[in-house]
């Protein structure tokens, strides 16, 4: 994928003196008092903000909060917990500039942070007359928001259309290179873990990946439905009946060019879902009627994780089973583990995986963890996404 990269312009001296508009996604969750809860983005956006400072740069980073209403601000969506929050990472004040379409006074040295963008009139259908403004306010537009790299609104596509420059933060660029690495070029045997409660949800996905990778691990609910596909009984568990056909064909691509989907042979059930219903290992031959399968077994989480362990390039999207449950953990907590331990270049996304990552405590084994939740999810889908579609158009001229 061809685009300009900031860090190339910083290298060459090209921001010197610039006015540089950087887009970071800085969606962070808060709780009722405003606390952010977790600051994951905040901190992968430093390095894009610390390269324009260094490079001499008048910087302005903005980002959306949440999905308020456009031109009615509320105290509630405002950024001034992620600025609080920016300034005590960075070790340094940074002003929270609100009504700053129309122009933001800054010189060379100086790090704003203009205020949610999604408060802007016309932000979210990506208006030509906001575009504009925006892209009139900087020299070089960066785009650093991996997380809405699968939107095109006025702050991430637009001004990318109008600025000057368009070119690619470091987040942006590692989360394409790292992607890119595991799905355009990876390392065999490639091993897709695809989980989650519905098939439905990831449809996609599956069939993306049925096209390209060596196993496809599912789990979950995903999981379930693709038992009943092979003939199996799942009891009262969560499926999707109707999808089956699709389970069948993706299962069928996958056989017809030497690849598999392992069905479990061996699954964790209870009577109800509960943290404290009794768990009892079965083979995925002997579940009752009454059952509801809520993990992997123990001989399918060895199986699966000595294919992990062999795997050359892993891509990791989903729990296999409930693991906020304890009973029910040792399925993901297995598969985690045996990520962490093989010499495979891991890449990893989406908010329920980054959970179990952060609970089982293997950040630093997994190779790359992705900041996005939707922009991951149509990258797997084998999407182009606005952001890099537009970049790509910028730095071809
Ligand atoms: C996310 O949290 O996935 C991104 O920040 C995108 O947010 P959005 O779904 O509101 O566009």
């Amino acid at each position: 994928m061809n685009f300009i990269r900031f860090s190339d312009l910083c290298a060459s001296g090209k921001a010197k003196g610039q006015r540089v508009f950087i887009r970071a996604d800085l969606n962070v969750p808060l709780d009722d008092s405003a606390n952010i809860t977790e600051d994951t983005r905040i901190r992968a956006s430093i390095p894009c903000l610390q390269m324009a400072l260094d490079a001499g740069a008048a910087v302005m980073v903005t980002s959306h909060l949440g999905r308020p209403a456009e031109g009615e601000f509320k105290p509630a969506d405002s950024l001034a917990p992620v600025a609080r929050r920016l300034g005590e990472l960075m070790k340094r004040d940074i002003p929270l500039i609100a009504n700053w379409v129309d122009g933001v006074d800054i010189k060379p040295g100086q790090l704003v942070l203009l205020e949610n963008c999604r408060l802007n009139k016309g932000e979210k259908k990506n208006s030509e007359a906001l575009s504009r403004k925006m892209a009139a306010l900087c020299d070089i537009f960066v785009h650093d928001a991996f997380g809405t790299a699968h939107r095109a609104e006025a702050s991430t596509y637009g001004i990318a259309q109008y600025a000057p420059i368009a070119c690619a933060g470091p987040l942006l660029a590692a989360e394409m290179d790292a992607i890119s690495k595991a799905l355009a070029k990876p390392r065999r045997p490639l091993v897709a873990i695809v989980a989650g409660s519905k098939v439905s949800t990831k449809l996609t996905i599956l069939k993306a990946l049925a096209a390209n990778v060596d196993q496809l691990i599912v789990g979950g609910g995903i999981a379930n439905t693709f038992m009943l596909a092979a003939g199996l009984k799942i009891g009262k568990s969560l499926a999707e009946a109707d999808l089956l056909a699709e389970a069948q064909g993706v299962m069928a691509a996958m056989k017809a060019r030497g690849a598999e989907v392992p069905i479990p042979t061996d699954v964790v059930c209870a009577k109800s879902f509960a943290a404290d219903a009794p768990a009892s290992v079965k083979a995925a031959t002997d579940v009752d009627d009454d059952d509801l399968i809520l993990d992997i077994g123990p001989q399918t989480t060895a199986r699966l994780a000595a294919q992990l362990k062999a795997a050359g390039t892993i891509v990791w999207n989903g729990p296999v089973g409930v693991f906020e449950f304890d009973a029910f953990s040792k399925g993901t907590e297995g598969i985690a583990r045996a990520i962490a331990d093989s010499s495979a270049f891991s890449i990893a996304g989406g908010g329920d995986t980054l959970a179990a990552i952060a609970k089982y405590g293997i950040e630093k084994q997994v190779d790359y963890i992705s900041t996005g939740g939707g922009a991951f999810l149509e990258i797997l889908e084998g999407k182009t996404l606005p952001a890099f579609e537009i970049l790509e158009k910028r730095a071809a001229g």
